[in-house]
Formats: structure tokens, sequence, C-alpha cells
């Protein structure tokens, strides 16, 4: 059983869509804590549904607040194995990547590395492509590194946008994409079927 911890910052669509894969059986995993950068969301209201526990994190000393190095020690006393970035908007610390190296991936909503970085996430990202005239868009899952939206591909999957009239219409059909996609990977982690070969990732 692979213990996940999710990090959280907007309504938590994508965490739901774990949640789902789980109560459903397709996913054999447990969610065993959330982060979260904000004070209230509906990714935590979510997580209160589900009794999982919710940690607010600061970087600096805010009442109901946790720092990063208590963060690092309950990931260790939950036993968590993975870390899921699913629409977290803040930057983990070096020391939490170096921590779980490999062991933390990241959903973007669009096709890296196009599209990625600093800045770049939600409607920025949706606004972007659909000024660029790109016919194309999509979901990509990658490692975390200690750079924004740069570590190696797991998976990605393309969507037709040569239709849109709106980078809206872009974002809603590439959250489709985005709720199985994060599952999917996942659960190819949980099997032992991702493997990391020199700069590429092969999925089994
Ligand atoms: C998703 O599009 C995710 O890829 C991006 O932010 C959005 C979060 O949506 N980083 P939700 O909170 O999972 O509904």
């Amino acid at each position: 059983m692979l213990n996940l911890a999710v990090f959280v910052s907007g309504r938590g669509s994508n965490f739901q869509s774990i949640l789902e894969a789980i109560s459903s059986k397709v996913l054999e995993a447990q969610v065993k804590s959330v982060f979260t950068d904000k004070e209230s969301c509906g990714a935590m209201e979510i997580a209160e549904k589900y009794s999982i526990p919710v940690y607010s994190i600061s970087n600096t000393d805010k009442p109901g607040f946790i720092s990063y190095k208590e963060v690092s020690e309950l990931l260790l006393k939950q036993q968590v194995d993975l870390i899921v970035l699913a629409g977290f908007l803040k930057k983990l610390p070096d020391t939490v990547v170096d921590e779980y190296e490999n062991r933390i991936i990241n959903i973007h909503p669009a096709l890296l590395p196009c599209f990625g970085g600093k800045g770049m996430y939600g409607m920025n990202v949706h606004r972007a492509v659909f000024n660029s005239s790109a016919k194309v868009s999509g979901a990509t899952v990658h490692f975390v590194d200690k750079i924004y939206d740069n570590g190696k591909i797991i998976a990605q999957e393309a969507v037709d946008i040569s239709d849109v009239g709106s980078p809206e219409e872009i974002a809603e059909r590439v959250l489709k994409i985005e709720h199985k996609l994060l599952p999917f990977v996942i659960k190819k982690i949980s099997e032992k079927k991702v493997v990391i070969s020199e700069n590429r990732v092969i999925v089994h």
C-alpha cells in the first residue's frame, strides 16, 4: 500500500480524482495527510470530509501554520512514500526535494517543456497556450526537482484545441485529462512500473 501526502492550493479536483481512484479500488494507496499553503481552500474541505489530516504550511511564523521542518518530520512519521503536488502553487524547499528525490510528482496543465516555469500556473498557462495559437495542449505528470516544472516527464496526454474560442475552454478540456492522468501515474508508481532510465522515464 502506497502512503501519499498530497499538497494543494486550490479547489482540489485533482485531489478528489485521487480519492475516487482509491475509493473505487482502482488505486491501492492511502492519503496520510494533506498540506496546503492556504488558510482555507476547496481541497481542505475535501480532506476534512474524508477525515484526512490537513496542515497549513508557511515559511514565516504564523499562528495555525507549521514550518517545512515540521512537514519533513510529519512525512517521516507518517511513512509517506510519495508526495503528490495536485495544484500546489508554492515551490518546495530544496531540503524536501533532496529528502524525497524521485518521490515527488506534480501535475502541470500543459505539455511540458512548453508553457511551464515560474508564474505558469492555473489560467496563466491556458492563456499562454491560447495566445500562442497552438493546436494541441494537454497535461503532464513529472518528477519534481529544484527547478519549476523541470523534472523528468513521467506521462503526458494531449488534447486537440484547434476549435476552442477561449482559454477557459482549454482549461476545461485539459482538466478532464488531468483527472485521469494523475491517478494513472500514481497507480503505476504503486505497482513499481515507473522506471527511471538515464534522462527518460519508462512506464511499463
Ligand atoms: C490544475 O489545472 C493543476 O494542473 C494546476 O492547477 C489546477 C488545480 O486544480 N496546477 P484543482 O485544485 O486540482 O482542481
